[in-house]
């Protein structure tokens, strides 16, 4: 139950953690699209979701250490603004839901700011990611623009990692419960896997549930039949017999929770016997490194788990060779699988991400690689329950990346090159969950949408229209 208390006790606790001075959390704006009152959607900042709640464009909250103050700066709306957006809750209702019991017109925010600059006191703040908010932040604090987001708190920011990694019972609630989207999308788009059907209808239809189904996508989605392209955002292709769609999409909440989940399917209902076996090795990364995720354990371990099943999988098929612990070693696998198996999950998609990735991974124990691949982990550090993150290994065949570590004989020992050559049409494939990590090891989140090869071609099979 989300009440005034979960964000006192928020305030609280990060109060625990920051010694002395400001905490100054900039909420976000109206984002304008082509003119300023046609705006996109608009998008909490999430680190004043976590902290003061309030689903509210033009605020700013203020936490006062020293002087024991919370503060929510923000205006009440005119009558002109209730003409066009209805009635509004004044700013001292907004607050008062979130335990505050002090606001001030937004105008003050610089003076209030400015005197606590005056007097030496330390202004903590977050990397700032909009320009609107940089250059508010530049105002207020007289560092150049360009300068704002080396200035950000590490303090703050390690205080705000410590808190929002171990989710909340009912984050875990209301995450738990929109699964139901998710899955509704992935079957959705199984469905939609059918000759002459576009990439650009399955997206449409998902957004579309997204939406009805109580919030906007949590990033673009990556609906393609080129799912060897990591992050593909074209939607223009027609969907053909023997292509695979490779679907990774996520909704957010009603509160803002992110859903993340890839699945790859054949269109029209059957794998081939070539894309069965890489499919099955995919199957078995993401099933064996689940088994590797439990507290206490680096998540960059269950990423290496994942890596020796693909290499092991790959060797099998006679696209690698040589010792697979070696090979795993060396970063060979990475011309296949070279992105990380996860990052953490909560009110963003990558959650924490505007913090700097290296404060919310990684830490003075687990640094991160420079190795190929390695380096694109996001979340290598230890786990602990109650971390929410996905699981998403993958296979890819890239051929700019294969022609390019052909051409610089790289890691031949590995690598059987004239096989992969066969293997440059293929595509890419890969299979996302969301897991919660629980004090014994770690869970799937809501239903888990078909995954197993049978299942697939069933899901596909069941949206066939003749
Ligand atoms: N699912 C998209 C991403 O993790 O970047």
């Amino acid at each position: 139950m989300v009440n005034s208390k979960v964000y006192t006790d928020r305030r609280r606790h990060l109060k625990e953690k920051v010694e002395r001075g400001i905490i100054l959390i900039l909420g976000n704006n109206e984002s304008p699209v082509n003119y300023p009152d046609n705006t996109y959607h608009f998008r909490q900042d999430s680190t004043f979701l976590y902290f003061f709640g309030i689903d509210y464009p033009g605020l700013a909250g203020v936490i006062d250490i020293d002087n024991d103050r919370e503060i929510i700066f923000g205006d009440d709306v005119s009558i002109e603004s209730i003409i066009w957006m209805g009635p509004q809750r004044s700013m001292a209702d907004r607050a008062a839901e979130v335990g505050i019991t002090e606001t001030m017109p937004f105008g003050k925010l610089s003076d209030y700011i400015e005197e606590a600059a005056n007097a030496g006191r330390k202004i903590h703040f977050t990397p700032p990611y909009r320009g609107d908010n940089m250059m508010l932040l530049s105002d207020l604090t007289g560092f150049h623009h360009n300068e704002v987001k080396g200035k950000s708190s590490v303090e703050l920011i390690k205080a705000c990692v410590d808190l929002r990694s171990v989710k909340e019972p009912w984050e875990i609630e209301e995450l738990e419960k929109h699964m139901i989207v998710a899955y509704e999308m992935h079957t959705t788009a199984m469905k939609m896997a059918q000759p002459g059907n576009t990439e650009q209808q399955v997206t449409g239809i998902l957004e579309g549930i997204s939406m009805s189904g109580g919030g906007m996508v949590s990033f673009p989605i990556i609906c393609s039949v080129h799912g060897e392209t990591l992050h593909n955002h074209y939607h223009g292709n027609t969907l053909k017999k023997g292509d695979l769609l490779l679907v990774d999409a996520g909704s957010e909440s009603p509160k803002h929770y992110a859903t993340d989940h890839t699945r790859t399917s054949p269109v029209g209902g059957e794998f081939t016997q070539r894309q069965k076996e890489i499919y099955q090795i995919v199957v078995d990364a993401n099933n064996t490194s689940r088994e590797a995720t439990k507290p206490g354990v680096p998540y960059r371990d269950a990423h290496l788990v994942a890596a020796k099943v693909i290499a092991s999988g790959l060797k099998d098929l006679g696209l690698m060779k040589g010792n697979v612990d070696e090979a795993v070693a060396a970063g060979a696998h990475a011309l296949f699988f070279p992105h990380g198996l996860g990052h953490m999950l909560g009110l963003d998609v990558h959650d924490m991400e505007d913090y700097d990735q290296i404060y919310v991974g990684y830490d003075d124990e687990i640094r991160p690689s420079d190795q190929f691949g390695l380096a694109y982990l996001r979340l290598g550090r230890r786990l602990q329950p109650n971390f929410v993150i996905t699981n998403e290994p993958g296979i890819y065949f890239i051929p700019a990346l294969i022609d390019k570590w052909r051409s610089e004989k790289h890691l031949e020992q590995f690598i059987n090159y004239d096989k992969v050559e066969t293997y440059k049409d293929f595509g890419g494939i890969r299979l996302e969950d969301d897991i919660l990590v629980t004090e014994t090891g770690c869970r799937i989140l809501g239903e888990r949408a078909p995954i197993d090869i049978g299942d697939v071609e069933q899901m596909v099979k069941s949206g066939k229209t003749e």
